[in-house]
């Protein structure tokens, strides 16, 4: 796959799709607020591969977001999630964003990166995790 020779073994591909003119903000490049949405969901992705399949997860914390670089319509997109910490509710991931650029192999690495936490919930409250077997 294209890129994941770039990305460290702790990486999991969360997400891959193409960033779509109608995902542009007014200046003409990818509106963040769609690219937030996109790392966020692949880390729920992620996450969920851990746990039981009747557990359900939120997102409780972003941090440290970044856009580095800006993303193109066209763009391939690339979220890979690597888990940090897993507790007791909550698990801790890293998320990093590649581009893959329209028409062509070449890696933007990192366009985007943060750190987003999800906690397991039942009936509205944190719930502990039970792994998958
Ligand atoms: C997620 C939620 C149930 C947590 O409730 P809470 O009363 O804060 O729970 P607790 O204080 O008992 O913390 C539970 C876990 O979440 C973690 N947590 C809570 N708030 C956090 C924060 N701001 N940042 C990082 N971790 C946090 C705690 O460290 C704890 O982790 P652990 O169980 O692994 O030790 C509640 O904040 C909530 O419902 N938030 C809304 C979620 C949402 O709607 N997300 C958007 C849509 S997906």
């Amino acid at each position: 796959m294209v890129g994941i020779k770039e990305i460290d073994n702790n990486y999991q591909l969360g997400i891959q799709c193409i960033a779509m003119q109608d995902h542009r903000n007014n200046h003409g490049t990818i509106f963040g607020g769609w690219l937030m949405s996109q790392l966020d969901l692949a880390g729920s992705i992620i996450c969920r591969t851990l746990l039981q399949q009747d557990q359900e997860i939120v997102t409780v914390s972003v941090s440290n977001l970044v856009f580095e670089k800006p993303i193109y319509a066209g763009d391939v997109i690339q979220c890979w999630v690597a888990i940090e910490k897993v507790g007791k509710s909550s698990i801790t991931t890293k998320i990093q964003t590649n581009a893959v650029r329209k028409g062509t192999q070449i890696v933007d690495q990192k366009v985007a990166h943060g750190k987003f936490i999800y906690v397991c919930v039942k009936d509205g409250k944190p719930d502990p995790i039970m792994r998958k077997q």
